[in-house]
């Protein structure tokens, strides 16, 4: 795109030509095995991807919003499940530490985040408490220079092959979403549990799970800010993951178009190629659009954060927006691909299984829409 930067050209082409040569290899079998890519996740730590707005102080790349989500859109076009792992070490994990962590936080862990010695993870869900993020049950109770946390964390990315994991809890049983608090929790702690790998519909490549305490010990220096701000602290991170997020299905949905056109061009029916009819050319013209629409979008949010300007709603429209068009130019993709694209070995079905993820996690399209309607309405 012209306007953007000569460094932030290069970030897009370093991450393309990675993700071409270290992710498409193998990217089928990852899928249909559940492999976790190991090597590319270390690769991409020494790409500096792992910790890209982090500053350079703290081991991290010191990029732009614009640039983390070139980077996710690059990853997510060819593997959408490096693109989430990617996405949630960057947004939910290093940007929790960078804004809210003390310099001894930094010290300790967010520097092994960023420069890709350690993975993270972060939990909020639980079993009862999913779109309605402040329903918590998992406590942490302070006892002397501890909190024992108790309690079940859900479908938690990188919760099996992560190092670290941001946990929200209730100090305060009886304050409501005054009563959260937010903890960085080693993963080698006593009374730390992690459940069974899920098995996906999509992103399968990376790792989802269950997280137990049973009365984990963990010192008071692992807490994050000040009690009870951890719902606040989860929310506005969740605004910068949801861009994240918004990246990754505008890097599945452009890999549909580009699949569908190189499709659309070379598959001859009738004695013409499939290109030349009016019904494919019509879902061609839409995806483009809708990529075009949600890529703006996207850099629209990304701008704002980096100008410290609000930026909930304009990440809630797109995130609702690129997971809509991953969804729609997947299935399209599929369609136009026939019975091929009903077959694994294309590799637009996996598309079409990875879009869907993007419309659920990190709020789902119906809170977003929440959110965007809330904003609208009361500013
Ligand atoms: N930034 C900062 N603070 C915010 C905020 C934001 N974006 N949105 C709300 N807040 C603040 C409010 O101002 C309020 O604080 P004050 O009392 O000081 O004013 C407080 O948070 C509570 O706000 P609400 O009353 O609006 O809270 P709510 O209970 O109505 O919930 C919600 C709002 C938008 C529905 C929220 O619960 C939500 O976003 N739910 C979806 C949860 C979600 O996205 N989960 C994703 C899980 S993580 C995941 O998927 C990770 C993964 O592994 C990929």
């Amino acid at each position: 795109m012209h306007f953007l930067s000569e460094e932030q050209e290069l970030v897009r082409n370093t991450a393309r030509k990675f993700a071409e040569k270290h992710l498409k290899p193998g990217v089928i079998e990852r899928d249909e095995n559940a492999e976790f890519p190991f090597e590319q996740v270390k690769m991409m730590g020494e790409l500096g991807f792992m910790g890209i707005m982090v500053p350079e102080k703290w081991n991290g790349a010191g990029m732009d919003t614009i640039s983390y989500t070139l980077i996710i859109e690059e990853l997510s076009r060819v593997d959408a499940s490096a693109g989430v792992i990617v996405s949630v070490n960057n947004s939910l994990v290093c940007q929790i530490i960078v804004n809210y962590g003390n310099d001894w936080q930094k010290e300790t862990y967010l520097k092994k985040l960023a420069g890709g010695r350690q993975l993270g993870a972060f939990s909020l869900s639980e079993p009862q408490s999913g779109s309605d993020a402040s329903n918590l049950h998992t406590v942490a109770e302070k006892s002397g220079q501890y909190y024992i946390i108790n309690g079940t964390k859900n479908w938690v990315t990188s919760g099996i092959n992560s190092d670290v994991v941001i946990v929200m809890a209730l100090t305060d049983k009886s304050a409501g979403y005054n009563g959260i608090s937010t903890f960085i929790v080693p993963k080698d702690l006593d009374g730390f549990l992690v459940g069974q790998k899920e098995d996906k519909l999509g992103i399968r490549g990376s790792d989802t799970c269950e997280l137990y305490f049973d009365n984990c010990r963990i010192p008071i220096e692992n807490l994050i800010d000040k009690e009870g701000q951890g719902f606040r602290i989860a929310l506005a991170t969740l605004d910068g993951g949801r861009i994240g997020i918004a990246a990754q299905a505008l890097g599945i949905a452009q890999a549909a178009l580009d699949k569908s056109v190189q499709y659309a061009k070379e598959r001859k029916q009738f004695g013409k190629t499939i290109g030349s009819f009016g019904a494919i050319q019509e879902k061609i013209a839409l995806m483009g659009t809708n990529v075009e629409a949600s890529r703006l979008l996207i850099q629209k949010a990304a701008v704002l954060k980096d100008a410290h300007k609000p930026y909930t709603k304009a990440a809630a429209m797109a995130k609702s927006f690129a997971s809509q068009t991953a969804m729609d130019a997947t299935i399209d993709c599929v369609q136009i691909f026939g019975g091929y694209g009903y077959m694994q070995e294309y590799g637009v079905e996996r598309l079409m299984r990875d879009a869907k993820i993007t419309q659920i996690y990190e709020g789902t399209t119906e809170i977003q829409q929440m959110v965007i309607a809330r904003e609208i309405m009361e500013n």
